[in-house]
């Protein structure tokens, strides 16, 4: 969709779909109140009799024309004063949904001009951006038939009074980030025999060809010679070649960069541990922190953010072939530390670990890795936080913060020395699983023995990474986090 901005009052606007909020228990947003004057108190009586509460994400199409609209859509967003921002988002996803639903090829949005708790009218012209294009978002490129209703294609938002500079930059920057997150979720919703290692170094390549990054690709040759056995150990079982993908992205001179490591496997079978078959299709999204990685480099080299970054993507798949490794093998990973392989499907931590070892090389001032690890996360938390382990308390603190700004949350666990000797092994310096309690906490143990020479985060997108059921797909979290973390960190040069 193509976002501009408007200054005009509501009933002025030329447009297929106006929408305007309505505030839970009484009370016009003052667009609201401008659309009734113009319908002499139409709006007011439709609230008194109670056909809307206001309550956030409501919505109630109004089929008649006012001014210069078509229609009028009015959209609850709760107490005035009280729209929280995750309530903000959801009340622009589903009028932008309800729109498409009446087939308006445009839409006026006015939310934008209604006051979110603590946040800034930049904030709420960036996160509309975000929240619209999430509800716009299809993925039926494999589809001969294409269903459904065609989506808007513009959408005019209305400055919260930004001066035009602060709004401009709030609209090319809520871009970026929408754009970012379609981009992972296409290459996230591509099944597996489409979407590759082969095909995700081809992404960063591409990234690379447009410019501002630097693309530089690991083979198997090269990492056999560095001694990369931990994620070699996990490409064994399948034919397609393994890749470690290195994107590099400067946009602040020689400073130390922010490492951010994405899991890439583009098909976890569980190898010879096999996973049960019921939904395991959707094990095409265990590539999903690569996706946020490639995503993330690519927005911030849109908003040419002052800051340096590195992606590293270790991306193969997890299959059970004839070469596969087998429960009790034994590894040597890159750090020199062996690993006993008691479970295949614990493939994650093997790969992830190579290229934690490897991010030393760039002296990062930070390392965040992102990864689609373990079911024990999506049963602690769920899908409303991913979860959030790390060596250093500051690092932590900052990211969830930022994942709050924007919604997009991350909860801490707790990484205590006392849970390392679940990975006690008798045979090798550590087992790659360390039993059924507390799995998330073991899988980020194992990787901590790996990141102690910098600071490292660890976030856990098991849960939060895509949707099963009817709405099947991937989210596109956490870039929105990451991306607000990043511009926290970028300092004006
Ligand atoms: N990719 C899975 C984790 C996963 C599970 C992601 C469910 C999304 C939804 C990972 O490779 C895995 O299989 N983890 C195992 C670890 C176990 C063997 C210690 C798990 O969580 O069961
Ligand atoms: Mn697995
Ligand atoms: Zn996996």
């Amino acid at each position: 969709m193509e976002y501009t901005l408007t200054q005009e009052a509501p009933d002025q606007c030329a447009t297929d779909c106006l929408v305007v909020g309505i505030h839970e228990h009484g009370g016009l947003s003052e667009a609201a109140a401008a659309v009734d004057r113009a319908l002499a108190g139409e709006i007011a009586s439709i609230v008194q009799r109670g056909d809307i509460e206001g309550k956030p994400g409501q919505t109630l199409p109004l089929l008649r024309r006012v001014g210069r609209a078509e229609r009028v859509l009015l959209v609850g967003m709760g107490v005035r004063g009280e729209c929280k921002p995750s309530q903000f988002k959801e009340a622009v996803t589903r009028a932008l949904q309800a729109a498409t639903e009446l087939r308006a090829k445009t839409v006026a949005n006015f939310l934008t001009a209604v006051p979110v708790k603590d946040r800034s009218a930049a904030w709420a012209l960036e996160q509309a951006i975000v929240a619209s294009e999430e509800a716009v978002y299809r993925f039926d490129r494999l589809k001969t038939r294409t269903p459904g209703r065609p989506v808007p294609q513009g959408c005019a938002l209305m400055n919260p009074g930004l001066a035009e500079d602060a709004a401009r930059t709030a609209l090319q920057n809520g871009t970026a980030i929408a754009r970012a997150v379609s981009f992972a979720k296409d290459l996230a919703n591509l099944p597996g025999n489409m979407c590759t290692p082969s095909y995700l170094a081809e992404q960063a390549q591409g990234l690379a060809a447009r410019g501002g990054m630097k693309a530089q690709l690991l083979e198997e040759a090269e990492m056999e010679s560095l001694g990369m056995g931990a994620l070699l150990a996990v490409a064994r079982g399948t034919h397609e070649p393994a890749k470690m993908i290195i994107l590099e992205y400067r946009g602040r001179g020689d400073a130390a960069p922010i490492v951010l490591v994405g899991k890439g496997v583009t098909f976890d079978s569980g190898g010879i541990s096999l996973k049960p078959p019921a939904n395991m299709d959707e094990m095409k999204f265990d590539m999903c922190g690569a996706a946020t990685v490639l995503a993330v480099l690519k927005a911030a080299a849109e908003m040419r953010l002052a800051i340096n970054l590195v992606g590293l993507i270790p991306t193969t798949e997890n299959l059970p072939g004839g070469s596969a490794i087998k429960p009790g093998d034994i590894v040597t990973s890159l750090s020199g530390q062996t690993i006993e392989i008691l479970n295949t499907d614990a493939e994650g931590r093997l790969i992830l670990c190579d290229a934690l070892s490897y991010a030393e090389r760039f002296k990062p001032a930070a390392v965040i890795d992102v990864a689609t690890l373990t079911g024990a996360c999506v049963i602690a938390l769920g899908a409303q936080a991913g979860g959030l382990l790390g060596n250093n308390e500051a690092l932590s603190a900052e990211l969830e913060a930022a994942g709050r700004t924007v919604a997009d949350r991350v909860w801490p666990l707790p990484l205590w020395d006392e849970y390392q000797k679940q990975l006690d092994s008798n045979f090798a310096d550590m087992a790659n699983v360390g039993g059924r309690e507390a799995g998330t906490i073991t899988a980020a143990c194992f990787l901590a023995r790996f990141t102690e020479n910098y600071p490292w985060a660890h976030l856990d997108i098991a849960g939060i990474a895509y949707k099963s059921g009817k709405d099947k797909g991937a989210t596109g979290r956490p870039i929105p986090l990451l991306l607000e973390f990043l511009r926290g960190r970028a300092q004006p040069v």
